[in-house]
């Protein structure tokens, strides 16, 4: 296909507002897939996905599609997700294309990402073709939909609006016509040496890392030998192809198209998203501009759980970084748990996906301790080559004793929510120490930003804001700096042991009353034994909270069975060995334990 036929697009829009069905839909009228292909959401077929009815990963795939001009068409679009923890995926995504369809739902309007991901598109000088979507729902406002949009951009106020429903096709045809009218051709250089983009990997344990590359210049032939510019990797194409959706394999790749190439790499680091694919004899002079690398929020630590072994997990772990590259690891060690890893994530949704992916795709089963943010640590004794210390792990925070201050990332919250839920937002952002930043109003929505800590938004904070609004409300968040903050460290002890896993750090004024929560929550969660064990509680050296474990069997001594003196003695004593004995804590403790933590409110 000629380079002037090939568009490159992807579809972004709000979480839930019709992305994956307009894909289905776009397959179906070019007839990638038959109507008897074509279940719905073809393209979500991870377990995940379906299990939480959202896209967690970007796909590709290449239509042909017949215009009303006469003219084939080669149309590779990229379906991404619309969840805020997956807007990295996007990102990649949008590097790939040179346009992008922008979905709004009629029944919900403009929302926090449907603005986030324009400013994304924008950002990548892509041509956007903004859409609304549903007008088959009863509860559609096509009318006020389309004010909003137009408001978006100067350039939306003049340019005609596609009202489609994605789900019954209507005025679908118009979609396909606008996006070869209005999407550019790509520009490239086909004389040129091979550059190409490497925006999304996986691994295959037969065919190692599989490339997913969007071709600039030159072109791409089987066999080929090639390099990865950043990593400075040689290797041959074992394969190239095409995503229809599923893999098909083809003789060439040519400039401006989407595909893959199989690698036969086996070791996943020399495989990294944004790097720039290269021909090995031929290579081009300039790389092309990789990505900025996700920024983690959210830090937990992933342990192997029993039956699983620490290689398993660490295998497991490798290779799912490798399809999701905003996913970061290091490995670590924990008292309690042994060898495992604290791992970087996106935001909660983003952990609980990561985890169950590691279970569904790798059948590998993870206890996670508690999520944190990140803190800077600035010690009374100044350090020798650094400002400060980054703690995203509680158990390296260093003892009050030796610390001046500790500043904790924040980020901007932006809530957009129908005007009744304005008075409950506010009182839980206040709960949350949120900082009102700016109110504003687009029609019957209100638009509040607010300043927080990342540690009060890591855990429930979202699921709190959907509850109080029945799911209505929608959030968004971004990185701004970091800020002083007044928190201490909450370490736990199970009969007189710490359990370094367990460690929390918790703002100071709050210190008190999540300590007794804690322990509360522990007392049922905790696995019992034959004698009660305190659990406690303890913040710079004092215990401020403390509670019973109770015993499996009532006390040998005081149960009121008729014994002898001695024996009731011989049983005390008994107990008491076994009280030291367990004091060096040979505990197991459940993932309960750990999501008592995590559900503190
Ligand atoms: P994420 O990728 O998770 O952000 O979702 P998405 O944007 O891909 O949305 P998806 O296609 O999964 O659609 C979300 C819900 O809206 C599904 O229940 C669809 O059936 C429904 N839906 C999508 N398009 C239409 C439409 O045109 N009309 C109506 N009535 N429902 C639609």
């Amino acid at each position: 296909m000629k380079t002037k036929y090939i568009r490159n697009f992807a579809i972004i829009a709000h979480i839930d507002h019709g992305k994956s069905t307009l894909a289905d839909r776009i397959m179906e009228l070019t007839q990638t897939v038959s109507q008897r292909e074509s279940s719905d959401q073809l393209l979500d077929n991870m377990e995940v996905e379906q299990a939480h009815g959202v896209t967690v990963k970007s796909r590709t795939v290449r239509n042909f599609y017949q215009g009303d001009d006469g003219q084939e068409y080669e149309y590779n679009f990229i379906d991404t997700p619309g969840h805020v923890d997956f807007s990295y995926e996007v990102s990649k995504s949008l590097a790939a294309s040179d346009g992008a369809i922008l979905l709004v739902d009629a029944t919900q309007g403009v929302q926090a990402q449907t603005v986030a991901n324009l400013r994304l598109a924008l950002k990548n000088h892509l041509t956007i073709i903004p859409v609304i979507n549903k007008i088959d729902n009863a509860a559609a406002n096509v009318q006020a939909t389309e004010e909003q949009i137009r408001q978006l951009r100067p350039e939306f106020a003049q340019m005609p609006i596609l009202k489609i429903s994605a789900k019954t096709g209507q005025n679908v045809h118009q979609v396909l016509e606008a996006i070869y009218q209005r999407i550019p051709a790509p520009v490239t250089t086909a004389a040129s040496p091979l550059k190409a983009l490497v925006f999304d990997s996986q691994y295959d344990s037969y065919k190692g890392v599989i490339a997913y590359i969007r071709i600039f210049d030159g072109q791409l032939q089987d066999s080929q030998k090639l390099q990865l510019m950043q990593q400075k990797v040689n290797f041959k194409a074992q394969e190239i192809g095409i995503f229809t959706p599923n893999m098909k394999k083809t003789a060439a790749l040519n400039a401006g198209e989407v595909g893959y190439v199989i690698t036969g790499i086996k070791d996943v680091g020399s495989v990294q998203v944004g790097d720039t694919l290269t021909s090995a004899d031929q290579p081009t002079s300039q790389a092309l501009a990789s990505f900025q690398p996700a920024r983690s929020m959210v830090y937990a630590g992933f342990y192997p759980k029993d039956g699983t072994s620490y290689a398993a997990l660490k295998e497991a772990i490798s290779k799912l970084a490798l399809n999701d590259s905003s996913f970061q690891y290091l490995a670590e060690e924990s008292e309690a748990l042994g060898p495992g890893f604290r791992c970087g994530f996106l935001g909660i949704f983003h952990l609980q996906i990561i985890r169950e992916r590691l279970l569904k795709e790798y059948q590998v089963e993870v206890l996670t301790t508690a999520p944190n943010a990140t803190y800077h640590v600035y010690l009374k004794k100044p350090l020798v080559n650094q400002e400060y210390l980054t703690i995203t792990n509680p158990v390296k925070f260093p003892d009050f004793s030796e610390i001046d201050y500790v500043t904790e990332s924040y980020v901007k919250a932006t809530i957009t929510t129908p005007n009744n839920y304005l008075g409950d937002i506010m009182k839980l952002a206040t709960q949350h120490d949120g900082e009102m930043i700016e109110l504003s109003n687009q029609q019957e929505l209100v638009v509040i930003t607010y300043k927080m800590p990342v540690s009060e938004i890591a855990y429930d904070f979202f699921n709190a804001l959907k509850a109080i609004t029945h799911g209505y409300a929608t959030l968004d968040t971004e990185f701004l700096d970091f800020e002083l903050v007044d928190v201490v460290k909450i370490q736990i002890q199970i009969n007189y042991a710490p359990v370094d896993a367990l460690d929390i750090i918790v703002p100071r004024p709050k210190a008190a009353q999540t300590a007794k929560q804690l322990v509360q929550k522990m007392k049922y969660t905790v696995p019992r034994r034959l004698y009660p064990m305190p659990v406690q509680a303890i913040v710079e050296n004092k215990s401020i909270a403390r509670i019973d474990v109770p015993p499996l069997r009532k006390n040998a001594a005081v149960n009121g069975e008729k014994r002898s003196i001695s024996k009731k003695q011989q049983l005390l004593r008994r107990q008491n060995i076994n009280k030291r004995k367990a004091a060096q804590s040979d505990i197991k403790l459940p993932q309960s334990v750990f999501d008592a933590i995590l559900n503190l409110n």
